[in-house]
């Protein structure tokens, strides 16, 4: 039987087995970054014989056909951060999303095993910083490392809010404030709602969106 090969979309680090990996080895995320890049069923050698009817191609659990739906959805992109005490936490994420206006609420979505998630979990408090188009150091920074290895501040400039997250300015065109308001277990990550206490818009420039640091990066 051959070996399925599976590409990591966020760093294109290839793994080859029957299942994507659950973390990628090079960049940390989790295993619905991965796509299938082989181990499709084969075109059958024997013109003769009936291929039988196409089956979705599963990818990890989930079917080929939905993963490729799910890739339509747009995204921006941004600089999730926290703080408890001295610890800081920050990471990339592209599941940030306005829920209503008045009052003022976003939601994010956070993998558990992500420092940031512990983070936000002992203070209940969030940054959010807008990336702008020049900000894939900033993805890169932020999204390939985990807290729990290095100190991603060092070397940055960034301010602190109101209740102490770090808020970053270079490269981002706005930023955010929130406290968790509530919060729901989705399995490998938990949706944090967020009601906003603060924001201030930095910068007239175009916001990066996650199809363009795909592209760019
Ligand atoms: C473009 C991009 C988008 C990402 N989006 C998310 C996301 O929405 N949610 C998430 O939990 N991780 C996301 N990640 C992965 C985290 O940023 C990454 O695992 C990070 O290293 C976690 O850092 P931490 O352990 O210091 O919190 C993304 C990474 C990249 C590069």
């Amino acid at each position: 039987m051959s070996e399925k090969q599976w590409r990591c979309t966020v760093c294109g680090y290839i793994h080859v087995g029957e299942n994507p990996p659950d973390v990628c080895p090079v960049c940390g995320v989790d295993s619905s970054f991965f796509e299938l890049l082989s181990g499709q069923a084969e075109a059958p050698a024997n013109a003769h014989v009936v291929a039988p009817a196409p089956v979705p191609t599963p990818v990890g659990n989930i079917q080929h056909g939905i993963k490729q739906a799910l890739y339509k959805i747009s995204y921006g992109l941004f600089i999730i951060t926290s703080a408890a005490g001295d610890k800081l936490a920050g990471q990339c994420a592209n599941t940030c999303f306005q829920i209503t206006s008045d009052p003022a609420r976003v939601a994010i979505g956070i993998n558990k095993h992500n420092h940031t998630h512990a983070i936000i979990e002992a203070s209940g408090l969030v940054g959010i910083s807008i990336l702008g188009q020049h900000g894939q150091d900033l993805a890169r920074n932020f999204g390939y490392r985990s807290g729990y290895n290095v100190d991603k501040f060092a070397g940055l400039t960034y301010k602190k809010g109101q209740f102490g997250v770090p808020l970053l300015e270079q490269d981002c065109v706005a930023s955010l404030e929130g406290k968790v308001i509530n919060q729901m277990d989705c399995g490998t990550h938990t949706l944090f709602l967020l009601d906003i206490v603060n924001g201030d818009s930095m910068a007239d420039a175009e916001p990066m969106t996650y199809d363009y640091f795909r592209q760019t990066k």
